[in-house]
């Protein structure tokens, strides 16, 4: 969720460098930042509330620097919570990504100790214990290793001390990359921070740690014996994204799903037999995810029930430990991702391979912590997403599952036909109801609370336009089987209340859920197949096995005009982080 950085210069140039880094993962969410710069004679720390702004002036000489996007999980946002946060004497400058889950007995045997704390966060134990071992006559490696060693829960770090010339980065279970370029050498907790600045990478595994000065050396934290790692050569060319003359990443990105869904079938074919003999082998098919995700695996287990006619259920990642009886070799667990980096996803494929499943996971971005936990892998290659609310990466969820779900009855080439042909409906339906989608939002825009309702497939479909809707304009929205809403949700229904009603078959049962809201007084915005007089207004998508997705996309255009309605900035809603790395 944080975003960290750490650069190390021939030049006195480590703070500039560090501040562009950071600033690249500004699209991730957070509420405050800071920079601490070490020129050989003195350290100076910035630290700021809100968006990242100017580096002042005086900040930009040094050969050492770590910065931080803090995204609060300890301690309100305020300035001495910002990280870098500093040792109590003033040696370590230190940032941190992660949860110190002990943090309050650390805390407690610091201070009867000697120490005392400025902030009110779990990492200022860090700098502090290693400060600790350092007076007790460790090295700075070494008093580094015994400090996380005692760190229970996930962590990334990136450190430098005064009078030493070196950066140190350790990690358990978040992501570090570390790359070196002429004369300089960065790390960084995402790849895209320092992808166009370094020509040679190499990811830090879990329990390792590095010290990084004229060479990068590597150690691990448990035994300190010494590891060799070697820098590769990266692909990084399509990792940068830019608005392209568009307002915001998230319309964007919405424009992106056609190209999405059709780059999502670009798999090798190896890889694809592969997973298609893992998925008819299978005797039980979970399929796990969080937030959009979740939809995606929703939809995704109803594809391979009803086409592949396979045992498949979707489950909330961090509920799968209850079935943790019935997962064994038997079965496979298909882990949808669109970061590869949420904490609630690896932990229960952790768990899941514990029992012997097999982990095929569906990831989009390269190298993530997921994909390195799978036994297969495929890539969505839907570019990168870059708003925080998930859109082109769900279209191309829903794409790949299902190509998979048909390659299991051998209708691969059927199955990439009609994506293809799908991708070129949703051009066209984006183009055409962007105007009525941004009227929809004018009529909605001061609605307290809005229905999304959906039969069978279209109710997942339902509960992702409902989330887009509540994550971006902050209207209260929830999604519902049509089906359900007589079973209580239908007491809420009164005169002006927003349905939208999701119909994309000939007898669709959402119509007659339409009709029944509408005569308690609903406003009924149908996207649907078929134009209806129940609809007040009408959203048309084409026919066809793919119709549901289409649909999804006009929920994601509505829930964007009606965040620009609402002033609202959809690429950094209030409150979330693009990857949700915390448990
Ligand atoms: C919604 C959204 C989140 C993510 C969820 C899982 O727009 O972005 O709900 O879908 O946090 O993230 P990934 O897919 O990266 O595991």
């Amino acid at each position: 969720m944080c975003g960290i950085v750490g650069v190390i210069s021939e030049e006195q140039n480590a703070g500039i460098l560090a501040y562009k880094a950071l600033k690249k993962l500004d699209y991730r969410g957070y509420d405050s930042w800071g920079i601490a710069i070490s020129n050989g004679k003195g350290i100076s720390i910035y630290r700021q509330v809100g968006k990242i702004g100017e580096l002042p002036k005086k900040m930009h000489c040094g050969n050492l620097a770590v910065a931080h996007t803090r995204w609060a999980t300890h301690g309100k946002v305020c300035q001495k919570n910002t990280h870098p946060h500093a040792s109590l004497n003033k040696n370590i400058f230190l940032v941190h990504n992660g949860i110190v889950e002990n943090f309050q007995e650390l805390k407690s045997f610091l201070k009867s100790s000697g120490f005392s704390f400025r902030s009110d966060t779990d990492t200022e134990v860090i700098p502090n214990l290693i400060e600790l071992y350092i007076n007790r006559g460790k090295s700075l490696r070494d008093a580094t290793r015994l400090a996380l060693k005692k760190i229970k829960g996930s962590f990334a770090v990136i450190l430098f001390a005064k009078g030493h010339n070196y950066m140190i980065a350790a990690k358990r279970d978040l992501p570090l990359v570390i790359g070196i370029a002429e004369r300089k050498k960065f790390v960084a907790s995402d790849l895209l921070a320092i992808a166009k600045k370094a020509r040679g990478f190499l990811f830090l595994s879990d329990n390792e740690i590095a010290e990084i000065g004229n060479e990068a050396k590597f150690f691990d934290i448990g035994s300190g014996r010494p590891k060799f790692k070697r820098f590769e050569h990266l692909a990084v060319d399509n990792l940068e994204s830019y608005k392209n003359g568009n307002k915001h990443y998230m319309i964007k990105e919405i424009k992106e799903c056609p190209i999405a869904m059709k780059n999502a079938c670009i798999q090798p074919i190896e890889l694809l037999d592969n997973t298609t003999k893992e998925i008819r082998k299978a005797k039980k098919i979970f399929l796990i995810g969080c937030g959009t995700s979740y939809h995606a695996a929703l939809f995704g287990a109803w594809l391979f029930r009803s086409i592949a006619k396979k045992d498949a259920v979707a489950v909330l990642a961090p509920d799968l430990k209850s079935y943790s009886k019935l997962l064994g070799k038997a079965a496979l667990v298909v882990a949808l991702s669109q970061s590869g980096e949420t904490a609630d996803v690896i932990d229960a494929v952790r768990l899941a391979r514990r029992s012997g499943a097999k982990i095929l996971s569906l990831t989009n971005v390269f190298n993530s912590t997921l994909t390195r936990h799978s036994h297969i892998k495929m890539m969505m290659n839907a570019g990168p997403e870059i708003c925080v609310a998930s859109t082109k990466n769900y279209a191309a969820q829903i794409s790949l599952l299902y190509l998979l779900a048909n390659a299991c009855i051998s209708r691969r080439n059927y199955a990439k036909k009609e994506i293809f042909i799908a991708a070129k409906q949703a051009q066209e339906t984006i183009r055409e109801n962007s105007r009525i989608a941004r009227a929809i939002s004018k009529k909605l825009a001061n609605s307290k609370s809005a229905f999304v309702i959906g039969s069978e497939e279209n109710a997942f479909v339902a509960f992702e336009g409902a989330l887009k809707i509540k994550e971006v304009s902050y209207i209260h929205a929830e999604g519902l089987p049509a089906k359900e809403l007589k079973h209580g949700t239908i007491a809420l229904v009164e005169k002006g209340l927003p349905v939208i009603v999701i119909c994309t078959k000939s007898d669709d049962f959402a119509l007659h859920s339409a009709h029944e809201v509408k005569s308690r007084g609903a406003f009924v915005i149908g996207i649907s197949t078929e134009k209806n007089n129940v609809f007040d207004f009408f959203i048309r998508v084409p026919r066809g096995p793919l119709s549901s997705l289409l649909t999804a996309i006009q929920l994601q255009l509505i829930a964007y005009y009606l965040a620009v309605e609402r002033k609202n900035d959809p690429d950094k809603p209030r409150n979330l982080a693009k990857s949700v790395t915390v448990r």
